[in-house]
């Protein structure tokens, strides 16, 4: 039983139906007989009536429930279809996306809910990734923040805007591990590490879910892509993974499980192929992991046109195998590959495929439609539509979030103090660069109904600042071409002024996420030596990064004096990151990938194995041969995971961890009791001060090592963070309540236990440092 089962089982009065006729008129209202008492997925009385409603539908019906189309904006290859009407009334047709307005989700569901046999609604799905009109940060950028509870109301704000349009269900979070910059997607997730991805999965879910998902301001979350898509080989999209079972269990899973025990009403199939078996039709993570171990009740949903994919993926030869082998493997719906429509009904009067398992498929469905409240009221309000989006206090949060997604990397003196934040001493400054004045980029990939005009650029936000007149802006080169005289004007833009801001970096929707993988991190087009050239002017230089990924730029990184890691910030860009340029706002955000100085170096990812033959350690820490390393490279990243500067410093001291022992045997029995019974089994804190001038926030991370168990542990893993606000000069405890969980591994039986090992703790600011203290977890 998962969660939403506990949160949604609501205290109300069973009204046990008969049976539940459904008659309906295109009246404007759903069927007034179907009344879900709990929108639980596994509550007793929607189960009736989706079992009444079930006895009454034939075959066909069964599988129309199974088959989703895009009737919109394609985000994939183009279906071709144009029948979507006729389907929809014969009861083809369980669910849409793409749409994206009110009317035509009223438009579609008043042929299903008026015109079909049995009156079922449609489910309407749209890619709500960041946001849908008041666009947030990317995921990326919002998980920089470490900040759920922020996240949380990000994703609260989308589901209220979308579910005013009639969307109800939204292909996010992604929730895919990301160890690879050159993967595109890297943007859309929450970053390379499982306790933070979890914690993030979850907040999404709550956010999306909200209290009720039959609120008509709910909207039914799907984690994505299940599983092992970010692991893609060479980080090139849809490409194939091989991960072992125990990475697969301990890293990759975590996030999924997180969203599941959260309530996600369903979940996305992944295009990639696993260990060889495509995800699409894999019954170990299908129907062994996500059924059977976690219980989840919810919708599988294909990837779009995964299904079809299994036949160049190699495991099917057509198109009646392809289907056949995706329902068998746990597959419930087929996002626009139409193969259950042309094939799942044959599969069953054959025998291929038992009748039974399309029932339970369709049951599925029902249920989500259920809870989601569709039987009562399957249409939106048109007339709420437009006062539903942009709010003020969306517009706000989108400010804060964007604020605390952005991450100093760099911030050296110039004249003997810090560049940022900049002073009354930068009396003209000069902003410079092709992502300075650039709306529509500043949404990065999936920009939902995001409207250029709603957001603030960099130069508009300075223009308000300091007045025109102060400003010289100059575009300086394009993101990818440009020209030689753009070079030149932005010299001399750079010349006229104080300081320079630079603002370089990617095309939001081109060069990141879906299939947008990049062989080279640097700056595309002439931005390198725009960078080069104003660097050489001898003026000051702050240079944001906007991008969906890490990017490699060493010099940068060695000649510019400050750096800020901008991703792609969402509606509020400019104010956000103005407020934070002048100090109004104290940077606060941490990166959740590791940053690579080359390409090479990934898959980078802090929580590796420590190998056999690591290097600066041994009998001669100096031995550079035969140790694992580049002869070229440094192994360590350009900036860690965790890592981010703030205009205040921040000190450590006092750790503190309440038992010198812990019991394996203990902590395995207060493991099981733990999901009924949550405890605590150590308590670890830390007093953290604000040495610096400013008031701030600092991310306070605790890590584990485990030494000596049955399967090799990551150097460091998180375990735990907080994220606290201090007044110049205050301190505060820290203290971290640790449950058994912290300290079980997947071990060497593929099984969640804590084992006899040499523990080692930290309190600390990023995956580098810290203090550290070592415990033992004895038999
Ligand atoms: C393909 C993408 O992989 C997935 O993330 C998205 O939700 C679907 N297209 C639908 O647009």
């Amino acid at each position: 039983m998962n969660s939403l089962t506990h949160r949604l089982a609501a205290p109300f009065v069973a009204l046990v139906l008969g049976a539940v006729t459904i008659l309906l008129a295109d009246s404007g209202q759903g069927p007034s007989s179907v009344e879900p008492d709990s929108n639980a997925l596994d509550s007793p009385v929607m189960q009736k009536q989706v079992e009444a409603l079930l006895r009454q539908m034939t075959l066909d019906e069964k599988v129309g429930q199974l088959v989703q189309y895009s009737a919109g904006q394609p985000t994939g290859p183009g279906t071709g279809r144009t029948d979507y009407e006729d389907m929809i009334q014969k009861g083809e047709v369980g669910a849409l996306f793409n749409i994206t307005t009110a009317h035509q989700v009223n438009a579609y569901q008043h042929i299903a809910v008026g015109r079909s046999r049995l009156h079922i609604p449609l489910l309407f799905g749209l890619d709500v990734i960041h946001g849908f009109r008041t666009e947030f940060p990317i995921p990326l950028g919002l998980a920089t923040s470490w900040n759920p509870e922020l996240v949380e109301q990000a994703a609260r704000v989308a589901a209220e805007e979308a579910s005013a349009s009639g969307i109800r269900w939204t292909f996010s979070p992604m929730v895919d591990i990301a160890r690879d910059a050159r993967w595109g997607r890297m943007a859309e997730g929450a970053g390379e590490d499982p306790f933070l991805g979890a914690a993030m999965a979850r907040a999404y879910v709550r956010g999306y879910q909200g209290a009720r998902l039959d609120a008509p301001d709910s909207i039914a979350a799907c984690p994505k892509h299940f599983v092992g898509y970010g692991a893609a080989e060479g980080g090139r999209d849809y490409n194939s993974t091989e991960i072992s079972e125990h990475t697969l269990r301990q890293f990759y899973l975590p996030p999924f499980r997180a969203a599941i025990d959260e309530g996600a009403a369903t979940i996305m199939s992944a295009f990639n192929s696993l260990n060889a078996v495509p995800a699409s039709a894999n019954p170990f993570t299908l129907t062994q992991i996500l059924r059977r171990e976690w219980g989840f009740q919810g919708i599988v949903d294909s990837d779009y046109t995964a299904l079809a994919e299994l036949i160049p993926h190699g495991i099917a030869n057509d198109g009646a195998t392809a289907a056949r082998k995706a329902f068998l493997a746990g597959v419930d719906m087929d996002m626009v590959s139409s193969l259950y429509h042309d094939h799942l009904v044959q599969l069953v009067r054959s025998g291929a495929v038992p009748e039974s398992a399309v029932d339970e498929a369709a049951r599925r469905v029902l249920r989500v439609k259920y809870a989601l409240g569709l039987f009562q009221h399957p249409y939106a309000d048109e007339s709420k539509e437009a006062d539903a989006m942009l709010h003020p206090d969306s517009l706000m949060l989108a400010r804060t979030a964007a604020e605390q997604s952005l991450a100093l990397l760099k911030n050296d003196p110039v004249a003997g103090i810090p560049l940022l934040p900049l002073s009354g001493n930068a009396k003209t400054l000069a902003l410079i660069g092709p992502l300075a004045d650039d709306r529509g980029n500043m949404f990065g990939s999936w920009a939902g109904l995001g409207r250029s005009e709603d957001v603030i650029t960099l130069r508009a936000a300075l223009t308000e600042k300091i007045g025109s007149q102060n400003l010289h802006y100059a575009k300086g080169t394009e993101i990818e071409g440009g020209s030689n005289d753009q070079l030149t004007e932005a010299v001399k833009a750079a010349e006229q002024s104080d300081v320079v801001i630079l603002a370089v970096g990617e095309n939001g929707p081109e060069m990141t996420g879906e299939a947008a993988s990049r062989a080279f991190l640097g700056l595309p087009g002439r931005q390198e030596e725009l960078l080069e050239r104003i660097v050489a002017t001898r003026k000051p230089v702050i240079t944001v990064i906007f991008s969906g990924r890490p990017l490699t730029l060493p010099w940068a990184f060695e000649h510019v004096p400050a750096v800020m890691a901008a991703w792609f910030p969402g509606i509020q860009a400019g104010a956000a990151l103005v407020r934070t340029l002048f100090g109004e706002v104290n940077p606060s955000g941490r990166l959740v990938v590791s940053w690579p100085r080359s390409v090479g170096q990934e898959p980078l990812y802090y929580d590796a194995l420590n190998t056999g033959r690591p290097p600066g350690v041994g009998v001669d820490p100096t031995e550079k041969k035969y140790v694992s390393r580049y002869i070229d490279e440094e192994n360590s990243p350009q900036f860690p995971f965790g890592f981010g500067l703030s205009y205040t410093a921040f000190r450590y001291t006092n750790l503190k961890v309440d038992k010198a022992q812990l019991s394996a045997n203990v902590l395995n029995e207060a493991l099981k009791a733990h999901k009924s019974k949550p405890s605590t089994v150590l308590t670890a804190s830390a007093d953290i001060a604000n040495v610096g001038p400013r008031a701030g926030s600092e991310i306070v991370q605790l890590y584990l090592r485990l030494q000596g168990t049955s399967v090799a542990q990551p150097v460091r893993a998180l375990g735990g963070f907080q994220r606290i606000a201090l007044a110049p000069g205050e301190i505060k405890k820290v203290t971290f309540l640790l449950g058994p969980e912290v300290f079980a591994i997947w071990n060497d039986q593929q099984n969640l236990a804590a084992e006899p090992a040499k523990l080692t703790l930290w309190i600390a600011p990023d995956s580098t440092q810290g203090l550290s203290s070592t415990l033992e977890i004895t038999k």
